[in-house]
């Protein structure tokens, strides 16, 4: 691993606290060593081996860009200026190499600055400084202007997140739908805060028709789905094989009584209500009899992360059934249904 410089990464503004939690578990289960070095609304910056941070960066479903910082300075042009001229910028741009620079301003901040000038100035400044030419066209090399607060930041772009990231995958694109299933964004992030890596065995114990296995298995785990009714796992295996992947096991069964001894990760969206999704039975008393099953299966320190509607008590569930709360998260559904993520962690 090589020394920690300074990495900047734009998260996305879907969720005030998803993307920032979902950054952190997908470094820490990767073992890569970082620091918060500082934040403004979307821009977090970190100090971290920026080769390692770009091996993972597509794995968040939050994390829209990573790049590597060069210039930190004030908001202004003279700062900006004098900042870009003393930078190791000819280091990231060599002469004759071809490149462009984009600006994002966040929390409206230095709005007397246009963006669109500010670009063209830092094409021709930085043009200037390395004999480099711009291209917005097909640029060998992509900058990145932040203004963020009392600060401007440039940086190399080392991964930005495609824009056709999720639509393939959005249920209704999948050949088997079902209206309870996850959208692939909040199903990628559970699956992350999960800390399941690539290889490790991963368990969706009420799986219905895939959505949260399709992302683990897009992650590389090898994964492992349980349902209570056939035509759910039937389902599941349907798209899964859509997406060219094999279960490691696909089983009808009841997820209180689960027919398995060890998984490294569990991310789950129990049944909400009393009808038959629950199997006459309440999500609370699914839950009640469920969590200690999931702590018996996962080795200590090893981390499950439920879904549950907003009062249904499972922190207190979870907490008598030997799970440590290590984070929460609250997600608007609609007006009668609030979702809370709860990050637990076996011990
Ligand atoms: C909210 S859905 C899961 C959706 C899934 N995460 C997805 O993205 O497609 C809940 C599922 O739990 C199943 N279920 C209900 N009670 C169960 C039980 N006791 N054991 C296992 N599965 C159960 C239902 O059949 C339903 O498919």
């Amino acid at each position: 691993m090589n020394d920690p410089t300074r990495v900047f990464v734009v998260l996305s503004g879907e969720h005030p606290t998803l993307p920032l939690a979902e950054m952190s578990a997908i470094l820490d289960a990767n073992r890569i060593p970082f620091k918060i070095a500082g934040s403004f609304f979307k821009l977090v910056e970190i100090d971290a081996d920026i080769g390692a941070v770009k091996t993972i960066a597509g794995r968040g479903a939050f994390m829209d860009e990573v790049g590597e910082e060069i210039v930190h300075s004030g908001p202004t042009v003279p700062e900006i200026d004098d900042a870009v001229k003393s930078s190791d910028l000819p280091r990231y741009l060599q002469t004759d190499e071809s490149f462009s620079v984009r600006v994002l301003r966040f929390g409206g901040v230095s709005k007397e600055m246009s963006r669109v000038k500010l670009e063209g100035h830092l094409g021709w400044l930085m043009g200037k400084v390395t004999n480099a030419r711009v291209d917005l066209e097909n640029p060998q090399r992509q900058f990145r202007g932040l203004l963020a607060g009392p600060y401007f930041h440039l940086g190399l772009i080392a991964h930005r997140r495609p824009d056709v990231f999720v639509a393939d995958r959005r249920p209704r694109m999948r050949p088997s739908f079902h209206p309870s299933t996850m959208v692939p964004k909040l199903a990628r992030s559970m699956v992350n805060l999960s800390q399941a890596v690539t290889g490790s065995t991963f368990l969706d114990p009420f799986c219905g028709v895939g959505g949260i296995l399709l992302e683990a298995g897009l992650l590389g785990c090898q994964v492992m789905g349980v349902d209570a009714l056939r035509r759910m796992t039937r389902g599941s295996r349907r798209n899964l094989k859509h997406f060219g992947m094999d279960p490691l096991g696909l089983v009808r069964g009841d997820a209180r009584y689960l027919p398995i001894r060890n998984v490294d990760a569990i991310a789950t969206d129990p049944p909400y209500g009393t009808g038959a999704s629950t199997l006459k039975s309440t999500t609370r008393n699914i839950l009640k009899d469920f969590l200690p099953n999931a702590h018996s299966i996962l080795p200590k320190g090893r981390r499950a992360v439920i879904a549950s509607p907003v009062g249904t008590k499972t922190p207190d569930i979870a907490e008598a059934s030997g799970f440590r709360v290590m984070d929460r998260h609250e997600v608007y559904v609609h007006r009668s249904l609030t979702r809370e993520i709860l990050v637990l962690e076996a011990y």
